[in-house]
């Protein structure tokens, strides 16, 4: 079974696979948004983010390559009363348009092989404006003790090792690794090993 195959047949219950609730990470980070603005959301699936960033004032697009999730992020946006731009794209082949997005969100996108995750990350960079904010969440090794969500190969979840390489000349970094009780429908339940990082583009 391909991935995108796997993905269809995740989001095809009746249910929001991760809830219809903002990541708390991301919610936590409200007082750093800015008050308009494009911000592009990574693989964001039904939008639960997305969805929530558009309440907040703010002009999404959000990316993702399964179907089934972006009807459902549709539907949602319409629930809440919101308007979202959706795009159906493979987040490891896309064109990101350069100096384009004011924030980036990038929240539990761990599918990403060590080869894919060089071109994830250099998009996301790419397509953020200068003085722009990352977010970032994602589970980290010890999450495999937990396996409360997420993969279970460990080289697809991140250290602040890897982070730093990444991101290390971003300016204002600040780093959040915690260990904590995370439910988020039916995908995400128990105590689950994160860590967060929000920095801007120099
Ligand atoms: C763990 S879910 C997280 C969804 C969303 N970020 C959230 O927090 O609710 C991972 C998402 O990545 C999407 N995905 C997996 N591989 C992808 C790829 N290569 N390109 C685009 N989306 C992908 C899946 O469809 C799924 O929506």
């Amino acid at each position: 079974m391909s991935e995108h195959e796997r993905w269809q047949g995740r989001y095809s219950i009746p249910d929001y696979l991760f809830g219809k609730t903002p990541n708390y990470f991301l919610a936590a980070c409200k007082p750093l948004l800015p008050k308009s603005g494009k911000v592009l959301c990574v693989a964001d699936g039904e939008a639960r983010n997305g969805v929530w960033l558009a309440e907040q004032g703010l002009d999404v697009t959000s990316i993702d390559f399964s179907e089934a999730a972006q009807a459902k992020a549709a539907a949602l946006a319409k629930e809440r009363g919101v308007t979202i731009k959706l795009i159906h794209t493979d987040v490891h082949a896309w064109d990101y348009p350069p100096d384009a997005f004011d924030v980036v969100v990038e929240i539990f996108t761990q599918f990403s092989t060590p080869a894919e995750r060089p071109r994830k990350w250099a998009g996301m960079r790419k397509t953020l404006k200068r003085g722009g904010l990352l977010i970032l969440q994602g589970y980290t090794p010890k999450q495999l003790e937990y396996r409360t969500g997420g993969p279970s190969e460990i080289e697809r979840l991140y250290t602040r090792t890897m982070l730093e390489q990444a991101f290390g000349d971003f300016r204002d970094i600040k780093f959040t690794e915690e260990e904590v009780d995370i439910h988020e429908g039916v995908a995400h339940g128990g105590m689950s090993a994160v860590i967060g990082l929000t920095a801007r583009k120099p």
